[in-house]
C-alpha cells in the first residue's frame, strides 16, 4: 500500500541534533483534513519565474507577499513560521508512519521527494498569492543551471533589507561567486575544491547532464526508490536529490553555525525563503526531464506512488489531503516554469 498522510495528533519532537535548541515544529491542529481538488483551469498557467530575470514590480510583489507572511501570528498555519516548520515535520521524524508507530515518516531519499516538494512549494504559492490578493502570483525559480546569471545566489535573495533575505548564508558564497554544483564541506579546505570560473561553468553543466539525462534513464534512478506503507525510511535517493540537490543545500548554508542552518539542515532548511527557489528548481528538473526522449524517463505508475498522500494547510486555513497523482502534471496545479536556454540539455559532455 501506498504510506497514508500523517496524522497530525501524532506529532512530536523531532529528531534534531543534542546542542541545537529545543525545537517543536508540528503544525496546528484545528481542522480535520478535506480532500484536495484540482483547482478547475484557468486561461492562463501561471508562470514561475528564472529569479535572475525579475522585474522590479516582480520584487515588490514578492516581498510584500513574504513581508505579510512573515507578520502572521507563528500559529497561523499561513505564517512563514509554519511554512518553514513543514520541513522539520516531515523530514526530522516529527510523525511516524499511520500503522506503523516504529517508523519513522521521511520524504526524504526515496521517491515521495518530488512530489512532497511539489505540493509544499504548492501551498506556500497559493498563500503568498492569497495575502496579495493575487491569484496569479508564481514563485520565482534559482536557475542554478544556467550561466546566464543563474549560477549565483539571486540577487533578490540578497538585499539584507528585504524579507527575502535570510542572514544564515554561507558569507563565502555571496554573490558574485558561482555555485559549485557538486560542493562538498570538504572542498572548503581543499585548495582545488573549487576551479576557475570557466572550469567550474563547464563542471556544472556535466553535473545537471548527468544527474538529469545519463544518471536519469529509468524513474528510479531520477525519481527514486520505492517506500511504501511498513517500509524503513531512506531506501535511497533518485540522481537529481543526490546531485545537485543536496550540495546547493550545503554550499548556501552558513558554515559559522553548528550545522550549517539554514539550508544546510533538514530541521532549519525551510526557515530561508531561498529554500522555496532552489526546490522551483529542483521541481523544474522534473518536468524537464520527462521531456526528454529516449529511455524510460516517466513517472512511476505505482499505485503505491500514485496513492501516496500528505497534509498540508492550504491558503484559507484548511487542512487538505493531497495525493501524488494530483501532482505529476504541473500544468493541472496551474503553473508551469519559464523557459530559457537548457544548454546542459542537448550537450552529452
Ligand atoms: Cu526537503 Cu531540499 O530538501
Amino acid at each position: 500500500a501506498a504510506p497514508a498522510a500523517p496524522d497530525f495528533k501524532s506529532c512530536g519532537p523531532p529528531e534534531i541534533p543534542t546542542d541545537v535548541p529545543t525545537t517543536v515544529c508540528c503544525p496546528p491542529q484545528y481542522s480535520s483534513p478535506i480532500d484536495f481538488e484540482l483547482p478547475r483551469p484557468r486561461r492562463f498557467l501561471r508562470v514561475r519565474p528564472a529569479a535572475q530575470f525579475v522585474d522590479d514590480a516582480y520584487i515588490a510583489k514578492y516581498k510584500k507577499a513574504l513581508g505579510i507572511m512573515r507578520s502572521l501570528p507563528p500559529e497561523d498555519p499561513r505564517s512563514f513560521t509554519q511554512q518553514a516548520n513543514i520541513h522539520c515535520a516531515y523530514c526530522n521524524g516529527a510523525y511516524t508512519q499511520v500503522g506503523f508507530p516504529d517508523l519513522k515518516l521521511q520524504v526524504h531519499n526515496s521517491w515521495l521527494f518530488f512530489p512532497f516538494h511539489r505540493w509544499y512549494l504548492y501551498f506556500y504559492e497559493r498563500i503568498l498569492g492569497s495575502l496579495i490578493d493575487d491569484p496569479d502570483f508564481s514563485i520565482p525559480y534559482w536557475n542554478w543551471d544556467n550561466p546566464k546569471g543563474g549560477m549565483v545566489i539571486p540577487s533578490i535573495f540578497t538585499d539584507t533589507n528585504s524579507p527575502l533575505y535570510d542572514p544564515l548564508r554561507n558569507v563565502d558564497h555571496q554573490p558574485p561567486t558561482l555555485i559549485d554544483l557538486d560542493y562538498s564541506k570538504k572542498d572548503d579546505d581543499d585548495p582545488n575544491g573549487t576551479p576557475p570560473p570557466n572550469e567550474l561553468i563547464s563542471n556544472n553543466l556535466t553535473i545537471v547532464y548527468k544527474s538529469v539525462v545519463s544518471g536519469g534513464k529509468f524513474p528510479r534512478l531520477f525519481l527514486g526508490s520505492p517506500y511504501s506503507a511498513g517500509s524503513a525510511p531512506d531506501p535511497g535517493p533518485g540522481s537529481l536529490e543526490n546531485v545537485p540537490h543536496t550540495p546547493v543545500h550545503l554550499w548556501s548554508g552558513d558554515k559559522r553555525q553548528p550545522h550549517r542552518e539554514n539550508l544546510g539542515i533538514f530541521y532549519a532548511a525551510g526557515r530561508d525563503p531561498l529554500f522555496y527557489a532552489h526546490h522551483g528548481n529542483v521541481d523544474r528538473m522534473w518536468n524537464i526531464w520527462k521531456t526528454i526522449p529516449g529511455g524510460k524517463r516517466k513517472d512511476f505508475t505505482k499505485p503505491d506512488w500514485l496513492e501516496a498522500s500528505f497534509l498540508f494547510y492550504d491558503e484559507n486555513k484548511n487542512l487538505v489531503r493531497v495525493k501524488v497523482k494530483d501532482s505529476v502534471d504541473s500544468k493541472k496545479l496551474g503553473y508551469v516554469y519559464q523557459d530559457v536556454d537548457i544548454p546542459w540539455l542537448k550537450n552529452k559532455p
